[in-house]
């Protein structure tokens, strides 16, 4: 069986083994996140010669990589991350990819990867959503599918240049909290002796190497009962940039939503950009993009003007933020932790995500139908 796109042909090779019914029901009662994957995966590849070719829905499985591949050596891979959530109807829907899709490009442009064209971004999420539209868990607990479109260069080389050969794959990992108490506010830890990326280098990038630097710091976070790291600017070390997975935002008790401006090291959040866009025009918020010192977040946690603060991604979509621990640091948490803005805003972005209101917006692009 194949599926012909404008751009490419889809070749199917059903899964002969898919996971039995009873088992993948218990899978997607409890998944936990990013640990189970799906029947089926997505690869197209990519020459100098050909340009993007060869694309299957094929069986999950490993992956042939030989030892000389450079991608091993010297780490020129980027990837994506949305989700696939099931509408009351059956029907499967995912949110804004054509902005991941945007955001993939120009991280294969720094990384000096073929850019993959929308379309083809979100065939894939197509093909896969629909043979494994029954891996997308019921949307309870805000269950969903969890999408990880990568790309890695598999060309056998060692000299270091860019690869002319490379690998576009799209898996799918059905997903639960992603912290494993849920929404709770969780305490964060300031990385103050590491950067996870600098000004010109790749943090505007979704490359595998940004979170392997993030991963030690990340260490020392959970070490000190922390659940995700912090890092600063790295040219003053003195303002927020961002999580180690997450964006962050601040609620001020005069109604303003105010979030560290994307100078050059912080990852474009598609949810970011998405909460930006609610908070001024359903929450009447004014919405502030702007340089946050870590003075002025102790003194308005300490004055009660900064009410709230939150991290948002598209993995756990906005998880308050309680206390900011570090070795030399340590600010309490806002007065109004996990408040009403907070809740809100998750709670229009979820509803709009699971189809419970109507998306004015038209963020909301079909991966399956209702059957
Ligand atoms: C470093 C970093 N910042 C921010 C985000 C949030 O981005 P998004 O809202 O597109 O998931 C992520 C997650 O992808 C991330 O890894």
């Amino acid at each position: 069986m194949s599926d012909t796109t404008d751009a490419l042909t889809f070749a199917h090779t059903p899964n002969p083994h898919p996971t039995d019914p009873a088992k993948r029901a218990e899978i997607l009662a409890d998944p936990g996140f990013g640990v189970h994957f799906s029947d089926h995966m997505v690869t197209i590849d990519y020459d100098v010669e050909h340009g993007w070719h060869d694309a299957q829905v094929l069986p999950y499985g490993p992956l042939a990589v030989y030892p000389g591949a450079s991608v091993l050596h010297y780490a020129q891979e980027i990837f994506e991350g949305l989700k696939g959530y099931r509408h009351a109807d059956g029907s499967v829907w995912t949110f804004r990819p054509e902005r991941n899709a945007a955001r993939f490009q120009k991280s294969a442009e720094r990384l000096a990867l073929p850019q993959l064209p929308t379309d083809l971004f979100v065939e894939s999420l197509r093909q896969l959503g629909t043979v494994d539209r029954d891996w997308v868990p019921d949307p309870e607990g805000e269950k969903s599918l969890y999408l990880r479109p990568f790309m890695f260069a598999t060309e056998q080389f060692l000299g270091v240049r860019s690869a002319q050969e490379v690998k576009f794959v799209l898996i799918a990992s059905p997903a639960g909290p992603y912290f494993a108490d849920g929404v709770k506010p969780v305490d964060i830890w300031l990385s103050e002796d590491f950067a996870r990326t600098s000004l010109g280098g790749t943090g505007e990038a979704k490359c595998g190497g940004n979170y392997a630097a993030s991963l030690e710091p990340e260490n020392e976070a959970h070490a000190n009962g922390c659940a995700q790291v912090l890092f600063l600017d790295t040219e003053t070390h003195t303002n927020v940039d961002e999580l180690g997975g997450m964006n962050i935002m601040f609620v001020t008790d005069d109604n303003v939503l105010v979030t560290p401006k994307l100078t050059g090291s912080i990852l474009h959040g598609v949810t970011r950009e998405s909460l930006l866009t609610i908070a001024a025009e359903d929450f009447g918020l004014k919405v502030e993009e702007r340089a946050v010192s870590l003075d002025e977040w102790r003194e308005r946690v300490a004055d009660g003007t900064f009410t709230e603060i939150f991290a948002c991604g598209t993995a756990a979509v906005i998880n308050p933020l309680a206390a900011l621990k570090g070795r030399t640091v340590s600010i309490p948490a806002a007065r109004n932790t996990g408040g009403e803005v907070t809740m809100g805003l998750r709670k229009a972005l979820t509803d709009i995500q699971f189809g419970r209101v109507p998306d004015r917006r038209g963020w909301m692009v079909q991966l399956a139908p209702a059957r």
